[in-house]
C-alpha cells in the first residue's frame, strides 16, 4: 500500500499559536479517510496544507515522494481539488460553471464530459440554468461536478454536506463512494457527521486541538475507540475547540433525612 500523503513533525501557525501539530500521519493512495472533530480543531487548516493553499508552518508534507515546500510546481496543484462547504458559484450558467474547474488548470473539457457529470449528480438538464438560482443543495452538486471534470487524484472535502437535506446527502456520497472506487481518487473527508464518517470512510480519525488524536479504521474507530476523547466525542461530550465537558457526577445518595 502506498501513501497519497506522509506528515512528519508538522506544525501550522498563526500569530504564534500552533493550530495543527501533526508528528506522524499518513493519507493511503485510493483511501476515504475522514475526519471529524469539535470546530476550532484545525480540521479546515488542514485540508488547506494538503492542498498546498498554505505551507506548513514546521515540518515535512511529502506527496507521492515529493516534499511539497512553499513553491508548489502547477502539475502537482492540479491534482489535488477541495470541495468547500459554502461553494462560490460564478453567475454564469451551470455548464458554465462546472467547465471552469478545467480552464483554470488549463484544460479543456467538452459539453459531453459535463453533461455526463450532471446526470450523474442529478442534474441533468440544469445545463443552461444561472447557477445563482440553484438550492442549495444543487449548488453543492454543481460544485463537485466543478472538481472532478479534472479527474483529480485527491478529492478533498470539507464539511460537503452541512445543512444539506438527506436526499442530497445521498447522492453527493453516492458519487464520492464511486469515484473512489472506479478511479481509485483518495479522498479526505471532514465532517461534522459521523454518521456520514461511519458510512463512507474506511479510515476515520479525531483531531481535537490540532492533533489527531485518534485514527483507525472505520469500524474500530467506532465500535473499540481507544481514547477517553474519542468516546467522549462519539458521545457527543465535546464542544468548540476541543474542550472536554466530564459527565455531571453521580447523585450521592443521601443516607440520612
Ligand atoms: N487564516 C487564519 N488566520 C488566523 N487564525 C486562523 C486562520 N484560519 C484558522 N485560524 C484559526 O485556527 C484554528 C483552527 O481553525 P480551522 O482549521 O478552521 O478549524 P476547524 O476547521 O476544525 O473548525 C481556529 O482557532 C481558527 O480561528
Ligand atoms: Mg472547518
Amino acid at each position: 500500500m502506498t501513501n497519497a500523503y506522509e506528515l512528519t513533525g508538522l506544525r501550522h501557525r498563526y500569530g504564534g499559536r500552533c493550530v495543527v501539530d501533526v508528528p506522524s500521519m499518513q493519507v493511503r493512495t485510493g483511501e476515504i479517510l475522514a475526519l471529524v472533530g469539535p470546530s476550532g480543531a484545525g480540521k479546515s487548516t488542514l485540508l488547506r496544507l494538503l492542498n498546498f493553499l498554505e505551507a506548513p508552518t514546521e515540518g515535512r508534507l511529502v506527496y507521492k515522494g515529493n516534499e511539497v515546500g512553499h513553491d508548489v510546481p502547477l502539475d502537482l496543484r492540479r491534482k489535488v481539488v477541495t470541495v468547500f462547504q459554502r461553494p462560490v458559484l460564478l453567475r454564469r450558467s451551470v455548464a458554465a460553471n462546472v467547465r471552469i474547474g478545467g480552464r483554470i488548470r488549463g484544460e479543456r473539457h467538452g459539453g459531453e464530459k459535463t453533461d455526463a457529470l450532471l446526470g450523474r449528480l442529478g442534474l441533468a438538464g440544469f445545463g443552461h440554468a444561472p447557477a445563482r438560482t440553484l438550492s442549495a443543495g444543487e449548488a453543492q452538486r454543481v460544485a463537485l461536478a466543478r472538481a472532478l471534470i479534472v479527474e483529480p487524484e485527491v478529492l478533498l472535502l470539507d464539511e460537503p454536506t452541512s445543512n444539506l437535506d438527506p436526499y442530497n446527502v445521498g447522492l453527493i456520497e453516492d458519487v464520492v463512494r464511486s469515484e473512489n472506487h472506479q478511479r481509485g481518487t483518495t479522498v479526505v473527508v471532514v465532517t461534522h457527521d459521523i454518521f456520514q464518517a461511519r458510512r463512507i470512510a474506511q479510515r476515520s480519525g479525531l483531531m481535537m486541538a490540532g492533533r489527531i488524536v485518534e485514527l483507525a479504521d472505520t469500524e474500530t474507530f467506532f465500535t473499540t475507540p481507544q481514547r477517553q476523547e474519542t468516546v467522549a466525542f462519539l458521545r457527543g461530550d465535546l464542544v468548540d475547540s476541543g474542550a472536554y465537558i466530564p459527565p455531571p457526577p453521580k447523585r450521592r445518595r443521601r443516607s440520612r433525612r
